[in-house]
């Protein structure tokens, strides 16, 4: 009887661990300034035990940022969640790479790898107008350890263009998409209408119809010129306003001077008579 136990045991602990094996990777996709949670999956409510690390990368020695439950060091933007979850707030690309979760009793490391998408202007680009065509490069920033063709086709992630409509660009003539799956990088070329100014377009990391995360890029047209001749505007008008208010009072002012000097001349003339 206590062996059949013991087997059922056995048989459990190997059922459990294949299950957190094969839940023991998490992919979470953040971009800049967002907001995400990190899930330790399985924890205990009290998280007293709880140890969280993060490694940039796989040279890199890790940061201890919590430790059995205490925020380590001055990482001030990170905090634990429920169930010992990490929430790190306003998220930049130095947060990417891997987290792992320890809860000292059972000592399995719950692997959390968090990737950044960025969403960047073509540094070529001097003057952002109508005419103009812009190219925006958007950057999946993996963990190092990660090939990035292989692991967008395993999880079958996605990486598109949208408008702020959420219309996907990729058919639209008006957009040169070119995608390089190998570098992690997809670029958007377009040459500026009128009307694209305060437009929006979005890189998106994307699962089926599920946006894992999304970048974006707002088209402002460079103000300069238009301030320029703006300011030329109002300086003629203000000259023009100045001139046609005061003429009248100036017309009045030389009318009366002229009638005063007359006198004047009249005056003396009738005293040398
Ligand atoms: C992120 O969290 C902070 C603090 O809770 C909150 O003030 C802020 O609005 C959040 N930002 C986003 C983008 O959700």
């Amino acid at each position: 009887m206590a062996d059949k136990c013991q087997i059922y045991l056995l048989g459990l602990i190997i059922f459990c661990s294949l299950l957190t094996g094969t839940s023991g990777v998490v992919n979470v996709f953040c971009s800049d300034g967002v907001n995400v949670t990190l899930p330790c999956s399985d924890a205990p409510p009290d998280c007293t035990l709880t140890h969280w690390m993060h490694y940039k990368d796989s040279k890199s020695n890790g940061v201890e940022l919590f430790h059995e439950g205490i925020k380590q060091m001055d990482h001030k933007r990170v905090s634990l969640g429920s169930y010992c979850s990490l929430n790190i707030y306003k998220t930049t690309i130095e947060d990417h790479g891997l987290y792992t979760c320890r809860q000292l009793i059972d000592a399995t490391d719950v692997q959390v790898y968090l990737h950044f998408l960025h969403v960047s202007l073509s540094s070529t680009q001097t003057e952002i107008k109508a005419g103009r065509s812009v190219t925006l490069s958007c950057q999946l920033y993996l963990y190092d350890g990660y090939d990035c063709e292989s692991f967008l086709h395993k999880y079958r992630f996605q990486m598109i263009w949208v408008n702020e409509s959420d219309v996907n660009l990729q058919s639209d003539s008006r957009y040169q998409i070119s995608s390089s799956t190998k570098h992690c990088n997809s670029s958007l070329t377009t040459t500026l209408l009128n009307e694209d100014n305060n437009r929006e377009l979005r890189c998106q990391i994307i699962k089926g119809t599920e946006v894992k995360t999304s970048d974006r890029y707002t088209v402002k047209y460079s103000a300069d010129s238009e301030t320029v001749s703006g300011l030329l505007l109002r300086v003629i008008i203000f000259i023009v306003e100045f001139a046609v208010l005061t003429a009248p009072t100036v017309i009045l002012l030389l009318i009366i001077c002229e009638r005063r000097s007359e006198k004047k001349r009249n005056n003396s003339q009738h005293l040398n008579n």
